[in-house]
């Protein structure tokens, strides 16, 4: 499972070129991309690794059309997402984009079905399909028995879980994990992780996936370093 499957497309579905991005503080600007280039085929299950503050998460939300960088490209399947009109990010980050953030963003005073039919909604799927298919991948992640419970009413492990459901609710063709597994214990971790690559390997979704976990990241197709503003491969070799 670690080598790339050489039926895998070579066309790039989201490529990053060139990335700068600087956030001002109160004292230096923070140079947190500094030219860092990236790109994940079709189907790819790829890791990010880096230290706290080096910039994973900033790279996320530029591959997902969440925040703009200083300069720099984003192409998915070819085309530059910040250079079209008006809504089309919006559409975008609907309609082709999952994200399972590092801090979960589920609504408290909504059930876990709730929150999963969230984004299938507001992408105006009709109600009774929404319904269905977030109750299918509840059900897909475990948590058949925990539909109608609260964010509060479930452990770190099933928020987790329910975050993922979410994030996959509108099929889309890119989830981006910005470290799913990190409030995880090490067997929670591991069910997460397994079921990444279970899902990547029958919907042939592609994933880019954030984490601190050399173990985790030892499990994927790739994995880049992110260090001084810039992403690298990183050998497997060196990864235990
Ligand atoms: N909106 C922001 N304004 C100012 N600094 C930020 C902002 N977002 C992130 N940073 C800083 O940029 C650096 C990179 O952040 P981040 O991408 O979240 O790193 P990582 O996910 O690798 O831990 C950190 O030092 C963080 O404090
Ligand atoms: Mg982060």
């Amino acid at each position: 499972m670690n080598d790339k499957s050489s039926s895998l497309s070579k066309e790039p579905l989201i490529r990053a070129v060139d990335l700068h991005k600087t956030y001002a503080t109160r004292g230096e600007p923070l140079h947190v991309l500094q030219g860092a280039s990236f790109e994940v085929c079709p189907g790819e299950i790829v890791g990010v690794v880096g230290a706290s503050g080096a910039g994973k998460s900033t790279l996320l939300h530029m591959l997902g059309g969440l925040d703009r960088p200083n300069s720099g490209k984003v192409y998915f399947r070819g085309q530059d997402i910040f250079a079209q009109k008006n809504g089309f990010l919006e559409a975008f980050r609907n309609r082709h984009v999952g994200f399972v953030f590092q801090s979960f963003n589920l609504l408290s005073d909504f059930t876990a079905l709730e929150n999963v039919m969230f984004p299938a909604l507001i992408g105006n799927t009709d109600k009774k399909l929404a319904r269905e298919k977030a109750e299918s991948l509840l059900c897909q992640v475990g948590l058949r028995d925990r539909l109608e419970h609260r964010p509060a009413e479930l452990s770190g492990g099933e928020t987790q879980r329910v975050a993922l459901a979410r994030g996959l609710v509108n099929d889309p063709e890119l989830l981006l994990a910005d470290e799913p597994t990190g409030n995880l214990d090490y067997r929670a971790s591991d069910s997460l992780m397994d079921l990444l690559i279970q899902l990547n390997q029958d919907a042939g979704q592609t994933f880019v996936v954030v984490t601190h976990s050399q173990k985790v990241a030892a499990k994927m197709h790739a994995v880049y370093q992110m260090f001084d503003g810039k992403v690298t491969p990183r050998e497997k070799e060196f990864i235990i």
